[in-house]
């Protein structure tokens, strides 16, 4: 765990736990990389899943340009109250607590209570067709405490489940909606011109990381149902697949420091956040999204 590998362009990687997560240094991300830089990023994605860049300061022009490089940005319209907007770009997913005026949001708006969703366990935009390829979320202003990200690697995780489990969740297929994650929480206030924009989503259960090659779990707090099966069961079973996938064997925990980039690819990793006092502290991080290449029922099993 302490090797320190140096790849090309430059990159140096120190893993972060036993089976996933690095920190990457010595590349400043806010100049064009070169194709060596580029490579040595992507291939270290395949391997860690996870990569935290310490000390990349930055501007939203500048996050938008680095995540370019790798692929197409998302729109990113949130489901409520998307009039209300603090941010200026729509590539650029607004992860805060701030109001457009940039004062704290009150304990009871509306878009408060949709972003404590972020604390389910869950992959980014799941819901949609098409969903999330790599997410790039960088830290603009932290709380002095709590706050952390949490990730979990879904390709060990299907590794370590009984052979049994495998041949039986190996061709499902579930039912993702922005509708059942908020649910989970209480939050079901949406309007019918909301719930019309949350039609459910198939996803595979169990997909093909194609950079590496290796079997990972499909979980997400967006998922609702199961095809073919009662709900209930439905839900116990996705439950126990969480409860198993995210021990603290398969868990990097980040701490935040202002500055850093965090890219976790969505396709073989669930994440979420960890309280902290935002009635008090504010938090403003900003995400860039890749979007994938295609509906997972599309992609080769
Ligand atoms: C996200 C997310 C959690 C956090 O940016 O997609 O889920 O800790 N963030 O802010
Ligand atoms: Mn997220």
């Amino acid at each position: 765990m302490s090797e320190n590998l140096v790849t090309q362009g430059g990159l140096r990687l120190t893993p972060l736990t036993p089976v996933f997560a690095a920190r990457a240094e010595g590349v400043d991300l806010r100049k064009p990389l070169t194709p060596a830089q580029q490579a040595a990023i992507s291939a270290a994605m395949d391997r860690y899943a996870v990569l935290v860049f310490p000390g990349q300061p930055f501007v939203d022009d500048e996050q938008l340009a680095f995540g370019r490089q790798f692929g197409e940005i998302e729109e990113t319209p949130t489901l409520v109250d998307q009039a209300r907007r603090r941010l200026a770009d729509n590539q650029v997913n607004d992860i805060s607590n701030l109001g457009a005026d940039g004062k704290i949001l009150a304990a009871d708006d509306r878009r408060r209570m949709f972003n404590l969703g972020n604390l389910l366990w869950h992959s980014d935009s799941s819901f949609k067709p098409t969903p999330a390829h790599w997410s790039m979320l960088n830290a603009r202003v932290i709380p002095p405490e709590g706050g952390e990200t949490e990730f979990a690697d879904m390709r060990a995780a299907w590794d370590a489940l009984p052979e049994k489990m495998k041949a039986r969740i190996r061709d499902l297929v579930t039912e993702h909606s922005l509708i059942y994650s908020r649910a989970q929480l209480g939050f079901e206030a949406f309007s019918p011109e909301e719930v019309a924009r949350c039609t459910p989503v198939p996803q595979r259960l169990v997909r093909r990381h194609p950079g590496s090659g290796r079997l990972s779990l499909y979980l997400s707090a967006h998922i609702g149902a199961i095809q073919g099966w009662p709900r209930p069961e439905a839900m116990a079973l996705i439950r126990e697949l969480t409860e198993f996938a995210t021990q603290p064997r398969f868990v990097y925990s980040h701490g935040w420091s202002v500055g850093d980039l965090v890219v976790w690819d969505n396709r073989c990793t669930m994440h979420r956040g960890r309280p902290y006092e935002d009635k008090i502290w504010p938090r403003d991080m900003r995400r860039v999204t890749l979007k994938d290449c295609a509906p997972t029922l599309e992609q080769a099993a």
